[in-house]
C-alpha cells in the first residue's frame, strides 16, 4: 500500500515546481523539520505529504508560471483521504490558506516567501481579507495548517541533507486508515 502511495515521489519527485529544490527534497526537509520540532506522527506525515497534489495533478511542472492555480492542496488532501485520517489531510488541505492568513497577520511574513510562493499567492487569492481571516480561524486544524506552512516555507534549502523517504515508512504505516 505504501508503495502505491509513494509511487508519485519515485516518478515525479525530481521535478522542481519553481523552487530551488526537488519535490522529494522539499518533502523530506519539511518532514525532518516537523520531527525536529517535536511534532506528533500525523504532523510529520502531513509535512512529508503536503505537496502530494503537485505530484499527481497532471498539469505539468511550471503550472503557476502559466498563470494556473492547480489547487494542489485540495487535490492532494482529497487523494490522501483514502489512506489517512483528517489530522493528516486537513492541515494539508489548508496550508495554502495558512499562507494567505500569515500574509495578513504577520509582519514580514510575505517578505520572506520564496519567489515561487509569491507567484502562486497571487493565483491563490493574495492576502486574506477580514472576513476570510475570521472564517479561517474557525476551521478545525487551523493551528496545524499554520505550523505546516512554516515547515513548508523553511524546506527549500538546496544544501540540506534530511533523512530519506524510507525513514518515514513506520510513521506513515502507523497512520494508515486501512
Ligand atoms: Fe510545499
Amino acid at each position: 500500500m505504501l508503495h502505491k502511495l509513494l509511487q508519485p515521489y519515485q516518478q515525479y519527485g525530481n521535478l522542481h515546481y519553481g523552487e530551488g529544490v526537488t519535490e522529494l527534497a522539499h518533502a523530506l526537509q519539511a518532514a525532518h523539520l516537523a520531527q525536529e520540532a517535536g511534532e506528533n506522527e500525523s504532523m510529520i506525515a502531513a509535512a512529508l505529504l503536503h505537496d502530494y497534489g503537485h505530484l499527481i495533478h497532471g498539469l505539468g511542472e511550471n503550472v503557476a508560471e502559466w498563470g494556473v492555480n492547480a489547487n494542489h492542496e485540495m487535490v492532494g488532501a482529497n487523494a490522501l483521504e483514502k489512506w489517512f485520517p483528517t489530522c493528516v489531510t486537513e492541515p494539508i488541505r489548508w496550508h495554502v490558506e495558512a499562507k494567505r492568513y500569515l500574509c495578513s497577520t504577520e509582519m514580514g511574513y510575505f517578505d520572506n516567501l520564496s519567489p515561487a510562493s509569491v507567484l502562486s499567492l497571487q493565483l491563490q487569492g493574495g492576502a486574506m481579507n477580514p472576513e476570510e481571516l475570521e472564517e479561517f480561524s474557525t476551521l478545525p486544524f487551523t493551528k496545524e495548517a499554520i505550523r505546516l506552512r512554516r515547515y513548508d516555507d523553511q524546506s527549500k534549502s538546496p544544501s540540506a541533507n534530511p533523512p530519506d523517504l524510507l525513514t518515514y515508512y513506520p510513521v506513515l504505516k502507523s497512520l494508515l486508515v486501512k
